[in-house]
C-alpha cells in the first residue's frame, strides 16, 4: 500500500494501549490431532444440540443474538462454504500440508527474486524503460500458474496492467474483484547491507521468506493467484465471475496502473458492476486482549498545498523589514499555531470502530469501555470520548484533518535577497470534510497575514486580496504536484450490508480453518480506517462496497508491519499461508451467496 503521494501507511484499529494488552497464546499451529479433536468436539457439540434443542431454543428464545453481541456493531455469522463444502474441505487440507507449504514458498520466492520497482515521477509506459521490468515478471507468473492461465482470460491494459476474467456460468450474477499489485518500492542503495537477506533473494529460513515485496504486495498477489489455481486443480468453475486487476505503480500513486485498469473495467462490466472489491489492506492483530479484523472500510483524501511567497530582490545590505523566506515564517507558524479541529462524531466510521472495541476487547481499560457505550446515548460522555480520543495521536490522526509541513526551499545567496520562497503542507482529510474545505480552510487561515504583510493574494486559482490594493509581494497558494484527492465513500457495513456480512463470514470461518477452532468469537471483525491509500482510489465507480484487506496476520501489534516500506521486508510463511485460505474461502462463498 503507498500513502498518495509517496508512502508509509498504516491502517485498521488503531495501536493497543500496550501497557493494557496482553497475547492470547491459545492459537497454536494448526495440528492433526488438535484438528481432529475439536472436529470430533464441534460434531458432539452438534450432537448436544440436538439432542437438548428444544429446551435450549424455548429458553432462550428471547435473547436475540443481539443482545448478547453489541447492536452497534453485529457479528456475521462464520460463513464456511456448503454447496462447495466438499471441495473447500479438500483444498483447505491440502493447505495444511508441507508439500502445499513448499510450493507456496516457491510462488511466493519466485515472485520476489523478480524485481518490480515503481519510482515516483516515472515517464508513461513506453517511454519510460524501467517499466520493462514488468516484462520478466509476466513471464514468472506464466510458468508458476499454468492453471490459472489455461483457464482465465487475460487481458493487459497499457502494457503492463494484469486483468484477468474468470467468466462464471451465470451472467446474471454481479461478479467479484480482487485487486493486488505487481510493483514494490524501491531498495534504496545504500540500505543493501542493512538487509539480513539480500532483498530480492526470496530467502526461506523454514518460517519467515524474507525480501522486497514478499509482503506489500506481492503476498496478496500471489495468494490471489495461489487460491485460485488450488481451486483450478480441483476442477472448481465458478458460477459467479471472478475478475482479478493487478495494477503496476501503486506505490507511485497508480496513474499508469490501476487508472488504466479501472475504464478498461468500467468499459466491461459498467458503472458499480462489482458485487465487491477486495485490494490489499489491514489484516488481523491482538487489540485490548482480543483479536480484530478490520477492513479498510474508508480512506482519508489527501492534499499538497504549495505555499509560495515573492517578494522584490535587491541586495541584502539595504534589506526590507520582512523578506520572502521571514514572511513564509510567519504563514507556517500560523498553521502550526492553528491546527484543525478535530470532532468524533457519531456517524464517524472510527466511531463505529470505537463501539466494536468497547464491545469485544476483552482487556479494554473499563473507563474507555464504559465511556464509548454510554457516549451512544449522552452527549457528556461523547465529549469525554472526544477528549480520550484527541489525547492519543493515533486516533486523532484518524478521525481528522491533519497537517504536516514537509518541504521548504527559498534564497540562492547570503547577501541577496530572496525573491522567492515556498513550503508544501501534506494534508490527510477527514472522511467527514473534502479538498474543497481543506482549500478554503487554508486560503482563510493566511488572509489576515496577506493582508498584514501587504501581499496580493491568490489562492487555488482565485484572487483573494482586493483588487489595486498596495502590494509589496505575493502570495500564492495552490495544488503542489496533483490535485488533491477526496477521501474514499464510506463502505456499508450494517447488518443489511451483504458484502460487508459476507467478508466478515469469510473472515471467521478462514480464521477458525486455519487453527482447527470453533465459535463465531474467536475473532471480532471491526471497520478499519486506512490513513494511506490503496489502487482503490481509482475503483470508486466500480462498487459501493471496496475493502482494503487481506487476513495478514499481524500478530499481537498492527503496527508490526514486517519491513513494508524499509529494510528486512518479510513475511511469515504461516500468515502467508492463511491469506491463500482466505481467497479460497471468499471465492467460494461469493460463488454460492445470492444475497450480494
Ligand atoms: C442465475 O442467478 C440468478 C440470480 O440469483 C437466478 O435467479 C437464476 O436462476 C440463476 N440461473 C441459473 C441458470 O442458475
Ligand atoms: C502596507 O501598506 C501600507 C499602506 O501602503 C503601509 O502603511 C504599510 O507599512 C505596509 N506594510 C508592510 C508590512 O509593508
Ligand atoms: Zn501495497
Amino acid at each position: 500500500m503507498s500513502n498518495f503521494p509517496d508512502e508509509k501507511a498504516g491502517s485498521g484499529l488503531p495501536p493497543p494501549n500496550q501497557a493494557c494488552s496482553f497475547k492470547i497464546n491459545t492459537y497454536a499451529h494448526p495440528n492433526k490431532v488438535t484438528g481432529r479433536f475439536v472436529r470430533l468436539f464441534a460434531a458432539s457439540c452438534i450432537a448436544l444440540v440436538l439432542f437438548v434443542g428444544g429446551r435450549v431454543l424455548f429458553q432462550f428464545r428471547d435473547l436475540a443474538p443481539d443482545a448478547k453481541y453489541g447492536e452497534l456493531c453485529p457479528q456475521a455469522d462464520v460463513l464456511v462454504p456448503e454447496k462447495n463444502g466438499k471441495l473447500w474441505d479438500i483444498v483447505t487440507d491440502k493447505f495444511g500440508t508441507d508439500s502445499f507449504k513448499a510450493q507456496a514458498v516457491e510462488w511466493l520466492g519466485g515472485a520476489v527474486r523478480v524485481p518490480t520497482e515503481s519510482y515516483d515521477n516515472m515517464d508513461v509506459v513506453g517511454k519510460d524503460p524501467r517499466w520493462e521490468a514488468f516484462g520478466p515478471f509476466h513471464d514468472y507468473l506464466l510458468g508458476a500458474f499454468p492453471l490459472v492461465h489455461s483457464t482465465l482470460k487475460l487481458s493487459k491494459v497499457n502494457t503492463y496492467g494484469l486483468f484477468y476474467e474468470w467468466k462464471g456460468s451465470n451472467a446474471s450474477l454481479k461478479p467479484i474483484l480482487l485487486a493486488a499489485h505487481q510493483d514494490v518500492v524501491p531498495v534504496v542503495p545504500t540500505t543493501v547491507d542493512k538487509w539480513t537477506h539480500p532483498p530480492y533473494s526470496g530467502h526461506f529460513d523454514g518460517e519467515k521468506l524474507w525480501g522486497r515485496g514478499s509482503s506489500d504486495d506481492k503476498s496478496g498477489l500471489i495468494g490471489i493467484l495461489a487460491a485460485i489455481e488450488s481451486l483450478l486443480d480441483n476442477s472448481f468453475q465458478p458460477t459467479r465471475t471472478v475478475v482479478l486487476a493487478f495494477g503496476f505503480d501503486e506505490e507511485a500513486s497508480g496513474t499508469q496502473g490501476a487508472g488504466s485498469l479501472a475504464p478498461a473495467l468500467e468499459a466491461v462490466y459498467g458503472k458499480d458492476g462489482f458485487a465487491f472489491i477486495v485490494d490489499e489492506g489491514s489484516g488481523f492483530a491482538e487489540q485490548h486482549g482480543s483479536v480484530f479484523a478490520t477492513p479498510g472500510i474508508a480512506e482519508k483524501g489527501s492534499i499538497d498545498v504549495r505555499i509560495e511567497v515573492s517578494a522584490p530582490g535587491g541586495h541584502s545590505s539595504i534589506p526590507p523589514r520582512h523578506t520572502s523566506i521571514g514572511m513564509l515564517a510567519a504563514l507556517l507558524v500560523q498553521y502550526e499555531e492553528n491546527p484543525y479541529k478535530v470532532f468524533l462524531g457519531r456517524r464517524d466510521p472510527f466511531y463505529t470502530t470505537l463501539q466494536c472495541v468497547a464491545e469485544y476487547a476483552k482487556a479494554l481499560p473499563s473507563h474507555f469501555r464504559k465511556t464509548i457505550k454510554k457516549s451512544v446515548h449522552s452527549k457528556k460522555a461523547l465529549e469525554a470520548l472526544q477528549g480520550l480520543v484527541l489525547e492519543n495521536p493515533n486516533y486523532k490522526s484518524l478521525v481528522g484533518t491533519t497537517q504536516a509541513i514537509d518541504l521548504i526551499q527559498g534564497g540562492v545567496k547570503s547577501n541577496a535577497l530572496p525573491e522567492q520562497a515556498w513550503a508544501v503542507v501534506n494534508h490527510r482529510i477527514s472522511v467527514s470534510s473534502s479538498v474543497g474545505e481543506v482549500r478554503a480552510h487554508d486560503t482563510k487561515l493566511l488572509k489576515s497575514l496577506a493582508s498584514k504583510f501587504n501581499l496580493t493574494y491568490n489562492a487555488f486559482g482565485s484572487r483573494i486580496s482586493e483588487e489595486g490594493a498596495s502590494s509589496s509581494g505575493s502570495l500564492t497558494l495552490s495544488d503542489a504536484f496533483h490535485l488533491g484527492l477526496e477521501p474514499a465513500p464510506v463502505t456499508p457495513t450494517g447488518k443489511d450490508a451483504a458484502p460487508y456480512q459476507l467478508l466478515s463470514g469469510t473472515i471467521k470461518a478462514t480464521y477458525n480453518s486455519h487453527r482447527s477452532l470453533v465459535g463465531r468469537d474467536t475473532i471480532n471483525v471491526a471497520p478499519g480506517m486506512m490513513s494511506g491509500n490503496t489502487d482503490t482510489r481509482y475503483y470508486w465507480d466500480l462498487s459501493s462496497h471496496i475493502f482494503r484487506y487481506n487476513h495478514h496476520n499481524s500478530g499481537k501489534n498492527s503496527n508490526a508491519l514486517g519491513g513494508i516500506h524499509t529494510v528486512n521486508e518479510f513475511i511469515e510463511i504461516d500468515s502467508f499461508l492463511e491469506m491463500i485460505r482466505f481467497f479460497a474461502t471468499l471465492i467460494l462463498n461469493a460463488d454460492e451467496s445470492r444475497s450480494l
